[in-house]
């Protein structure tokens, strides 16, 4: 078995490199099955959800080859419909993206039920919402998905019930090649959509008002491939500052897009750490325990959902009582029974909003990652800790972050990863 232990009370120092976002490479991964081409995607991260997400293009028919640490060129000349293997797909939420991909290009669909971290109901009604729109009759009757134009896809008017990030970046696969024009109201407006977005013009598609809640798509006869690079993790980034406060260090974060970061380096420089931003860099300082505040989550441009549980986190250690709401997702509390052992004081009420009393200092503990927010706010945690924790579960961890120990050992932490026999094993 596979854990972390980590000997905390180091201060970060240094920099680090960000990798490729994981939310803008699974769409645009898949989004090459619509070219029928020979794509190069580059500053893709080296983690599990993105060799899933190959494993299934290559079992599609897809040739995938790697042409460097995190460049990959992909032809989906070959590629069949209806062939993406059900026990890959159900394990990362991703996964829902080779609907609308298999569907924009074949108009016809048949995908297995997605998986991905257990923080809510996770349903894909607007999705299916944002298909039937199109034209497509679609059935999740059968464990698997299935979804047929039998007439081809035509442009039309999509208002999405709530904002999803998924549901957006599958109306925009399944609409690209569609007969007409396609506009969408209350579409997402991450960072990771404009990505997509940006990939598939380039493949000479006609996307416009990505970023913003209208986004317009004018179907085309085809798409050509392309090379194409990937935007930085805003969320592993953000994970790096709130560790580089949480240990009264002082990193620089490289390879970053500040626009992006907003939302949290203003809530950091409420708490009372020092931000600089210069070019695509972002210096953290934090030479005192922070103050107490207040976070809710909410779609971009908001704080990020996928950063509640680090600066949850990190509010154990700052004076006064803080607050952070969480709006997105009914089930992301789950690391606080494990702050909980480490001596933090944290409740939840109504299973929204935890109520966190800030402690001088958190004990080292054994702990257990339960999804990949959740283990990276447990080892933010483990850093600040007195004492040496261990962390299991760490696959949850890895599938979305590219190398996470070698980043954090390399600006000071005494952080590794260590294999032990399984229970089993030692008992033969
Ligand atoms: C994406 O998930 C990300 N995952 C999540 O990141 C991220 O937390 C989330 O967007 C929000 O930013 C990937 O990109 C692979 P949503 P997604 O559709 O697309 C509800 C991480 O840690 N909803 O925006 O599944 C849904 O239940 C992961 O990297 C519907 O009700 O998120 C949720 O409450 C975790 N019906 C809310 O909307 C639908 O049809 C937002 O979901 C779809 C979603």
């Amino acid at each position: 078995m596979d854990k972390i232990v980590i000997s905390g009370g180091k201060r970060l120092q240094g920099s680090v490199p960000i990798s490729g976002f994981k939310n803008a490479a699974l769409p645009i991964l898949v989004a090459t099955v619509l070219t029928g081409d020979v794509c190069v995607i580059e500053n893709v991260p080296s983690i599990s959800d993105v060799e899933i997400t190959l494993q299934i293009l290559r079992a599609m028919g897809a040739s995938v080859r790697m042409t460097g640490k995190n460049t990959v060129e992909i032809n989906t000349k070959n590629v069949r419909q209806g062939q993406t293997p059900p026990e890959l797909i159900g394990k990362i939420r991703g996964s829902t993206y080779f609907i609308g991909a298999e569907l924009g290009r074949f108009g016809r669909a048949h995908v297995g039920w997605p998986g991905g971290c257990d923080i809510g109901n996770r349903p894909i009604d607007q999705h299916v919402k944002a298909f039937e729109a199109l034209g497509a009759v679609v059935t999740t009757d059968s464990g698997f998905i299935d979804a047929e134009a039998a007439n081809g896809l035509r442009g039309s008017s999509v208002y999405f019930d709530s904002t999803s990030v998924g549901a957006t970046a599958n109306l925009i696969l399944a609409a690209v090649l569609a007969d007409g024009m396609t506009v969408v109201d209350n579409a997402a407006r991450e960072p990771h959509i404009v990505d997509l977005a940006n990939f598939l013009n380039t493949c000479g598609a006609n996307i416009t008002g990505a970023g913003t809640d209208v986004i317009k798509i004018k179907g085309v006869p085809a798409l050509h491939g392309c090379s194409y690079s990937i935007i930085p993790d805003m969320i592993e980034a953000g994970t790096f500052m709130i560790a580089a406060a949480a240990t009264g260090g002082r990193v620089r974060i490289d390879g970053v897009i500040p626009k992006h970061m907003e939302s949290l380096s203003a809530k950091l420089e409420e708490m009372g750490a020092r931000i600089e931003e210069v070019d695509e860099s972002i210096l953290v300082s934090a030479d005192r325990r922070l103050d107490k505040t207040t976070v809710k989550t909410l779609p971009y441009p908001g704080f990020p959902t996928d950063l509640q549980p680090q600066i949850a986190t990190l509010l154990c250690l700052c004076d006064g009582v803080s607050h952070v709401t969480e709006t997105i997702f009914e089930n992301r509390f789950k690391y606080v029974d494990e702050l909980q052992k480490m001596g933090a004081s944290v409740r939840v009420v109504n299973g929204k909003t935890a109520i966190i009393e800030g402690v001088p200092q958190l004990s080292a503990a054994a702990l257990r990652a339960m999804d990949l927010r959740g283990g990276a706010a447990l080892i933010i945690a483990a850093l600040a800790a007195d004492g040496v924790s261990s962390i299991t579960n760490i696959g949850s961890i890895e599938r979305g972050y590219d190398n996470i120990c070698g980043k954090l050992a390399a600006l000071g932490a005494d952080i590794k990863k260590v294999t032990e026999p399984d229970e089993a094993t030692v008992a033969v």
